[in-house]
């Protein structure tokens, strides 16, 4: 028999390109089917998916909030998942500087509404299994000789944005330590590709560029993220969910350490726009400096690695698909 799955976030941008690699895969379609959970919020796009929906049957899409527990619960008695895969967030570092508190409404309590309805599904069904996708930024910033944040690192996360996720890391490991549900935490670096909302980074530098706007870039622009392709992210999730261990954490990364300046600047060549399109601006506050992630034990224990390679694939592709969006 088929298994069911909850899958939260999925008309955002890691979500939605879940759906379509992940999802609609043969061997993924002939084994589960998914109930689709998303708030809509400003950056939850349904027609992301909306083909998929269309023409697949083992989709089904609910436009539900998390935060709404009696939502939750409703959907639990209804579906009697065999799992769930938690993308759901408000994921803007900018915005949780601005306005915490839904940070803490989605990311922390939506998280424990999830946990609290799966472990009264575990104590009838022990195969029931839950994934948290968190974020690196859990682990707090880097200076230039430090070693890269492995799974031992302890987090000591510096926005409420990485507060809010790392209170929900703590929380899941707390329902594996307490109740035994079995639970994966992902913790990736920084995710570019396709749909994502125009407000993060690399959409942003292309959207103005290719409007010949200035590309504005935080402080001196020397601050230093590891950059993966989404579907090697969703990749990585996938393999944590079907053969992690429960009470585990997995780090993704991209191998792609750069400097936003530099990102800028590639981003302009290819588009063919002059370098004196950058415009500095004031830092944001408590701007981490650099995250770099060892995925070691992901390689070993998944057999996961990275496959699209930043320059000469990734970005390229990113490029073209905001190309073809926007320079009309
Ligand atoms: N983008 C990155 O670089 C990155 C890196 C590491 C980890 N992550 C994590 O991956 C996950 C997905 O990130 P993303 O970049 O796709 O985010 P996103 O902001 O693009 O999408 C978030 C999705 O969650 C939905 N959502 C928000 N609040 C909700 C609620 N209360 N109930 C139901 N749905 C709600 C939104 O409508 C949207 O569809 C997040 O948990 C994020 O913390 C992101």
């Amino acid at each position: 028999m088929k298994k069911v799955l909850m899958m939260t976030g999925s008309a955002g941008f890691i979500g939605s390109n879940f759906v379509k690699t992940i999802c609609c895969r043969e061997d993924v379609k002939a084994q589960y089917d998914f109930v689709f959970v998303d708030a809509l919020t400003y950056a939850g796009r349904k027609e992301n998916i909306q083909k998929e929906l269309d023409t697949h049957s083992h989709l089904t899409f609910i436009h539900a909030d998390i935060r709404d527990s009696q939502k939750m619960h409703e959907l639990f008695k209804k579906y009697n998942f065999d799992g769930v895969l938690n993308f759901a967030a408000e994921s803007h570092v900018d915005r949780s500087i601005e306005s915490p508190n839904i940070f803490v409404e989605t990311n922390v309590l939506g998280t424990l509404n999830l946990l609290k309805e799966s472990l009264a599904i575990f104590e009838k069904k022990p195969s029931f299994k839950y994934l948290q996708v968190s974020t690196d930024e859990v682990y707090g910033t880097l200076g230039m000789e430090d070693a890269p944040f492995t799974e031992q690192t302890p987090i000591a996360p510096n926005s409420p944005y990485s507060a809010s996720k790392a209170s929900a890391d703590l929380l899941c490991r707390s329902y594996f330590e307490t109740f035994k549900l079995p639970v994966v935490i992902t913790r990736c670096s920084n995710n570019y590709g396709p749909l994502q909302v125009e407000e993060k980074f690399i959409p942003l530098m292309i959207k103005r560029a290719l409007a010949n706007e200035p590309l504005p870039v935080y402080g001196t622009g020397l601050n230093i993220r590891d950059w993966i392709f989404v579907d090697d992210h969703n990749e990585g999730v996938w393999a944590a969910f079907t053969q992690g261990h429960a009470g585990e954490v997995y780090n993704f990364g991209g191998n792609s350490e750069r400097q936003n300046l530099d990102v800028a600047k590639l981003l302009l060549k290819h588009l063919g726009k002059p370098e004196s399109l950058i415009q500095f601006v004031t830092d944001r506050k408590g701007h981490d400096f650099r995250y770099a992630i060892d995925y070691s034990k992901a390689q070993k224990e998944l057999k996961w690695s990275p496959k699209v390679r930043f320059e000469e694939d990734g970005l390229l592709r990113t490029i073209e698909y905001y190309r073809n969006l926007w320079a009309k």
